[in-house]
């Protein structure tokens, strides 16, 4: 392809590489990745796929038609969707040849090539898609690490066009940028749920997806109370890209738990549970060391997700969480909660209802909502319930896509 881009054109890929080297969290980055690369080139909707186990798998979606009419267009990022990499869809011919498409009508694909438009979504959504320009995104190595389509390339008065030459080069530009630091990302949530499933040998019970499932919610319902706060959006991101990931690890300390406690088949003793309460105490000792946000924000979530909001929680007040001898004391109360914290509060809770443990069965739904309506606060933030309610949709989603 011929390299002959606009001067502005190549600021904008440099200055989207430095972003894109900031970010930590993998859907973040895929977030910022397709927003960036969908403002450059027009287009009304993107989407990225990323090889798993040999084949696409749907990763994420963004779609101002769809999404940008409140919440509930979020429950489509958490689809779930698989596409052989061969040559009968769009983005498997992509995948397969690292070969870029630039197609002008997706519903008007001429029979003597040999993908075809899978019009599922579109049927779903009700959605139309035309104009597709569809980039592998490749490393350096030149290993395939998915797939980036942009969709709808929209002019000046918001009528739908073809994508541009222009357009095609830098898409296949930020494409291969974003391959490289999605690789990284990925990398460094692998390393996370590695930790996670030591945690994990110990407490049988506790799978990866009760830890997935628990990222998400907590991002989702931040999400929903930043927005009721009027929090800007750059901030409600900058959050996301560290939440997700440290809210994973809010258990992070039960590795320093006896196996006999931990794997209890029965309800624990008092002395048992005061050893249990210590799991919140040793997590935040995990990332005492470091003064990252990162870590400061695991290190929060760790020590404070069993507080509740009238008082009633543990550990309370720590001054240092690593003496000797740490005294349980009253509990936190109200605001003093970090915001990550009275959050994870929630989603934990009502993941350990809606799931089976080693010493008890889950709960119907319709009781663990009595129950969260019931403990609004008491246990909880009543704010953080109201922004849970609010995008409850998004919660079953999520629910259906990290299904046990
Ligand atoms: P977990 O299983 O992840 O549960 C997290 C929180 O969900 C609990 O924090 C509690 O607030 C709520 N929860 C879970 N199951 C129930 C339930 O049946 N009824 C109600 N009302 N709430 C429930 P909590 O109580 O501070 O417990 C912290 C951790 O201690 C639990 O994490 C679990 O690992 C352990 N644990 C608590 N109770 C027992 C028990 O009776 N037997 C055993 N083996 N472990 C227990
Ligand atoms: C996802 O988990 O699929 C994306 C969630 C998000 O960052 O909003
Ligand atoms: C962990 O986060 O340490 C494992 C999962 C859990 O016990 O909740
Ligand atoms: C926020 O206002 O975005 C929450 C800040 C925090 O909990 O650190
Ligand atoms: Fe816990
Ligand atoms: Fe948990």
């Amino acid at each position: 392809m011929e390299l002959r881009l606009r001067k502005n054109n190549i600021i904008d890929i440099l200055k989207i590489n430095e972003k894109i080297s900031q970010v930590r969290d993998l859907y973040s980055l895929l977030d910022l990745v397709l927003l960036e690369a969908r403002t450059i080139t027009g287009a009304d909707a993107g989407s990225i796929y990323l090889v798993r186990k040999n084949k696409l798998s749907f990763e994420y979606v963004q779609n101002d038609s769809l999404m940008g009419k409140g919440m509930k267009g979020q429950k489509y990022l958490y689809q779930k969707q698989e596409i052989e990499i061969d040559n009968t869809s769009v983005a498997g011919f992509v995948a397969l040849n690292k070969k870029q498409l630039n197609i002008r009508d997706a519903y008007k694909i001429k029979g003597d090539v040999p993908y075809s438009f899978n019009r599922s979504f579109d049927e779903a959504a009700s959605y139309r898609t035309s104009s597709i320009l569809t980039s592998p995104m490749v490393t350096i190595e030149n290993q395939l690490v998915g797939v980036m389509q942009m969709i709808n390339a929209k002019n000046g008065r918001g009528k739908v066009v073809s994508f541009s030459r222009d357009d095609a080069i830098v898409l296949s530009l930020l494409a291969n940028q974003a391959a490289s630091a999605i690789e990284k990302a990925k990398m460094t949530r692998e390393i996370i749920l590695r930790m996670i499933r030591i945690a994990e040998l110990k407490d049988p019970e506790e799978t990866g997806t009760h830890v997935n499932r628990v990222g998400a919610y907590a991002i989702e319902i931040y999400r929903q109370w930043a927005r009721k706060q009027d929090i800007k959006e750059e901030k409600i991101k900058r959050m996301q890209d560290v939440l997700r990931m440290t809210a994973m690890l809010h258990d992070a300390g039960k590795v320093a738990i006896s196996d006999a406690i931990l794997k209890k088949q029965g309800s624990l003793d008092s002395l048992e549970f005061e050893h249990m309460k210590m799991h919140t105490v040793f997590g935040a000792r995990l990332f005492k060391d470091s003064n990252t946000d990162w870590d400061k924000m695991a290190a929060e979530i760790a020590l404070n997700h069993h507080e509740k909001w009238d008082g009633s929680g543990y550990p309370g007040h720590i001054e240092d969480v690593n003496a000797h001898n740490i005294k349980i004391g009253e509990g936190k109360q109200g605001e003093e909660i970090p915001i990550s914290a009275r959050i994870v509060a929630l989603a934990d809770v009502y993941d350990a209802l809606t799931s089976s443990r080693s010493y008890k069965d889950s709960w119907p739904e319709a009781k663990v909502l009595d129950y969260i309506e019931q403990e609004k606060g008491k246990h909880f933030d009543p704010v953080v319930v109201e922004s849970f309610m609010e995008i409850y949709e998004v919660i079953q989603a999520i629910r259906e896509k990290y299904k046990n």
